[in-house]
């Protein structure tokens, strides 16, 4: 394929029956291997916020923390991560959040955001949202204002932009 016809898509690699058998693993590690690729991945999941004030962005682990970091980097900004429990050092809020099967904990330091500022969260992936979800709510518990939430993928069948809609967010991806 000529690599200047190529969509972040296209750079996106499909394991199958990781990490268990009937899941087809979407590894955006091919995405961010290639220079062009990962260029036009965060060009592209800034593009909506052009002129917008954003103060912080925030990526959820692990892999928003690749994007999220180089979209505070273009932006100027700070960068905040929400890790999942027991990985930050400093005094947390917590919030627990429902997997496919059990409850997870993600974590923020509780200073990361001051109250009123602009937030954009990003994370490879939106699958039944749940992830997303908790760093919402922990954003919001610190007085962030969340602008959007992009990510690279969204997995449709699972509901997960539904979910961040009916929170209200405005929800950006770059493929299905
Ligand atoms: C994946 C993905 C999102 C989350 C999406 O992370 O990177 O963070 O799942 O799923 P959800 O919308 O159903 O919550 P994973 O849990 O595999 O963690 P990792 O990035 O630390 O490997
Ligand atoms: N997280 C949840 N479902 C996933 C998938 N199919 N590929 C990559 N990460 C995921």
């Amino acid at each position: 394929m000529d690599n200047r016809k190529k969509t972040v898509k296209d750079y996106i690699r499909t394991i199958v029956d990781f990490p268990h058998e009937g899941i087809m693993f979407r590894d955006v590690t091919t995405l961010f291997a290639d220079a062009r690729g990962f260029r036009i991945c965060i060009d592209q999941l800034l593009h909506p916020y052009a002129g917008e004030r954003i103060d912080k962005v925030v990526g959820l682990e692990a892999r928003g923390f690749i994007i999220g970091g180089a979209i505070a980097h273009q932006l100027s900004v700070g960068f905040v991560p929400i890790r999942k429990k027991g990985k930050l050092p400093g005094a947390t809020l917590t919030q627990a959040y429902t997997l496919e099967y059990g409850e997870a904990v993600m974590e923020v330091h509780d200073d990361a955001i001051q109250p009123g500022e602009k937030v954009l969260v990003v994370d490879d992936l939106l699958a039944t949202g749940g992830t997303c979800e908790a760093g919402i709510r922990l954003i919001e518990r610190m007085g962030g204002d969340i602008v959007g939430c992009a990510f690279i993928i969204d997995l449709p069948d699972l509901g997960g932009r539904r979910k961040l809609e009916a929170l209200g967010m405005d929800v950006h991806v770059l493929c299905e």
